[in-house]
């Protein structure tokens, strides 16, 4: 039988995490929401909001079941407040010292038997995991921007992952209505591997000026069958992200010449260009 996880925490509400938060309040799971600052956590409480206001007004969801759906957050400053939680999902910038410094901290703070999970999206997991004394219930779980809509969780195990660990979070993405997929550390994971390449490229086009960018994006979105063109998803992840993850896969994964990150995108992340949370990027948001 799977373990139920009853009481969560979630650190850190940037996007990734304010999304996940939500992940769980939709499927009736309590979550302590934590962020080091109160201006960080009422930023994170914001896009909750937001969030889910949007929900009510696109007649998606009942304003009780919105208000029912926010009493099952619990705000907080700083890790204290996950001292009884039995799963916490880590979901800070993409630093190894920084996570590895929480994770210590966590192992110090949480249950014994609490597991402790990395939102990491290229960043080793196993290099967290040894900031601990419990490398055995340290697991990753990748959820995918916008984390409330996207259906895929990437399940990571290291070689020192208790397998049951691995089978309770598999169980877990089930409940939260997601699918699963499990894969071992390996930097990109599944996903990001394969589609981190195809955005870096598309940047490089952008540079060459061997087309513009509504062109490219078109030519993906309607002759690749995709939601939305690279450069418009590249917006949406948020530049700096998407160049620490290309940065991170190009030195952890052998210097493979696809994931050199393409020179415009570092110099968009200079100049303050992040995509949509700064309101510019490839394109200008309100
Ligand atoms: N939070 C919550 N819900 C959101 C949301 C958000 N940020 N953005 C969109 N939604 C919801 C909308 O409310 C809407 O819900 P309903 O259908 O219930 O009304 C639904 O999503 C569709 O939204 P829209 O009609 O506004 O727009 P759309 O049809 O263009 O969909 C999209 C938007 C879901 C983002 C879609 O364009 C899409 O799937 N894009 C690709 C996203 C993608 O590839 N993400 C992966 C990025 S890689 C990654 O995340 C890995 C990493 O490590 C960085």
């Amino acid at each position: 039988m799977a373990r139920e996880f009853t009481s969560v925490g979630v650190v850190g509400l940037g996007t990734m995490g304010a999304g996940i938060v939500e992940v769980f309040a939709r499927n009736g799971i309590d979550v302590v929401a934590v962020e080091i600052a109160e201006d960080a956590l009422e930023r994170g409480r914001r896009t909750l909001t937001g969030s889910t206001d949007r929900a009510v007004a696109r007649g998606k969801l009942a304003p009780a079941d919105r208000d029912a759906l926010l009493g099952r957050v619990n705000f907080a400053v700083g890790l204290a407040a996950l001292d009884s939680v039995d799963l916490v999902i880590e979901a800070v910038p993409e630093r190894l010292d920084l996570k590895q410094r929480l994770f210590a901290e966590l192992d110090r703070i949480c249950r014994p038997e609490a597991v402790l999970a990395t939102n990491t999206s290229s960043l080793s997991v196993t290099d967290i995991a040894v900031a601990t004394g419990r490398p055995q219930q340290v697991v990753g779980v990748h959820f995918f921007n916008p984390a409330p809509v996207m259906k895929l969780v990437e399940v990571v195990r290291t070689v020192v992952t208790a397998p049951e660990v691995v089978a309770d979070v598999e169980a877990l993405c089930v409940r939260l209505g997601k699918v699963g997929v499990t894969i071992g550390d390996r930097a990109g994971f599944i996903a990001n591997h394969l589609l981190f390449g195809y955005l870096n490229q598309a940047v490089g086009m952008v540079e060459a000026r061997y087309a513009t960018r509504e062109d490219i994006d078109a030519a993906m979105k309607l002759g690749g069958g995709l939601p939305m063109g690279p450069l418009t998803l590249l917006d949406l992840i948020g530049l700096d992200t998407a160049y620490e993850i290309l940065d991170t896969m190009y030195r952890r994964g052998g210097r493979d010449r696809r994931h050199a990150p393409a020179p415009l995108l570092r110099q968009m992340v200079t100049a303050g260009l992040l995509g949509r949370k700064s309101g510019r990027g490839f394109y200008t948001y309100e």
